[in-house]
């Protein structure tokens, strides 16, 4: 158990150094990440813990036990059907390349997801030549080195694929199953290879991306543990990054707030820019 104090100088710390808001009824959701937290620091006396956090140490620990990085391959997959079908297709028609941006990578699935769109989009229509990158970044660097690795359990992974993706085009199997037999399945490195890690804070003041940057972002179920002003904020400052044109990704139980007027609605939570943010 934990004392309100406790849970209150966890949430201002977990505001202070990820913007995520940790409301009243998440009081047991705090306690188990402050359990993971005295694991992860091999300390029992939390008030310690929280102290050493409020000097500055161990944020990285404390950025990695507060945030939830559930994912999978293929996540909202009527997305990577609209990445393929219409945007996949129209920079092959434009002879254009595709930047891509993920903003909340995670442990890896959904930037290979869309590496996987891509390539198998290449095959289908005929394109080798299309050019492309992807950038994806998160805040927790533990989960970025999971997907820098890019190494998966097949069984948690294998009903996730939609039918015109082969996953042996893409990963190959491990060697050794993992502790409980399970299969572990790695990236092949030519497609590790096409996508760029990096840690980055949505909740920093500006981002080191240029204005009409990329032609797609990708920002899913990570802005729903933000408050409303700050989704808007971040939202904001990904559009300015986004070219006339491209396309925004967000989670099924987000919104795009006040972008609504600079956007067409495309889709199930896919939007087009029309005009810039003014
Ligand atoms: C639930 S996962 C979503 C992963 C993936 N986008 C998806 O839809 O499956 C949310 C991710 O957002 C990241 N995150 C949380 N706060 C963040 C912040 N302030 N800046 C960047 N990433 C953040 C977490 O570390 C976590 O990996």
């Amino acid at each position: 158990m934990y004392t309100p104090r406790q849970l209150d100088r966890t949430r201002q710390l977990a505001y202070t150094h990820t913007g995520i808001t940790l409301s009243a009824n998440k009081d047991v959701m705090i306690a188990n990440r402050l359990d993971k937290l005295k694991r992860s620091l091999n300390h029992d006396d939390v008030d310690a813990i929280l102290t050493s956090i409020e000097r500055g140490e161990n944020i990285e620990i404390f950025v990695s036990a507060l945030t939830t990085n559930k994912t999978n391959f293929f996540r909202e997959s009527f997305h990577f059907d609209d990445l393929k079908e219409r945007v996949v297709k129209q920079s092959i028609t434009n002879g254009e390349g595709l930047k891509i941006y993920c903003s909340a990578a995670s442990t890896g699935e959904e930037p290979y997801s869309i590496l996987m769109t891509i390539e198998s989009a290449k095959e289908e229509y005929d394109a080798p030549m299309l050019n492309y990158s992807l950038i994806a970044t998160d805040i927790d660097n533990e989960v970025l080195n999971h997907a820098a690795h890019g190494i998966y359990e097949w069984s948690k992974s294998e009903d996730d694929f939609p039918h015109w993706i082969r996953p042996s085009n893409y990963f190959k199997r491990k060697q050794h199953p993992s502790r409980d037999g399970d299969y572990l399945i790695k990236i092949k490195e030519p497609l590790r290879r096409k996508v760029v890690f990096d840690t980055m804070n949505l909740m920093s003041q500006t981002y080191p991306f240029k204005a009409a940057e990329f032609d797609v972002v990708f920002c899913r179920n990570v802005l729903i543990y933000f408050n409303t002003l700050d989704q808007n904020t971040i939202l904001k400052k990904l559009f300015r990054t986004l070219k006339i044109g491209g396309t925004l990704y967000i989670g099924h139980s987000e919104s795009v707030l006040d972008l609504i007027p600079f956007v067409e609605r495309y889709g199930q939570n896919i939007f087009i820019k029309t005009k810039e943010f003014s």
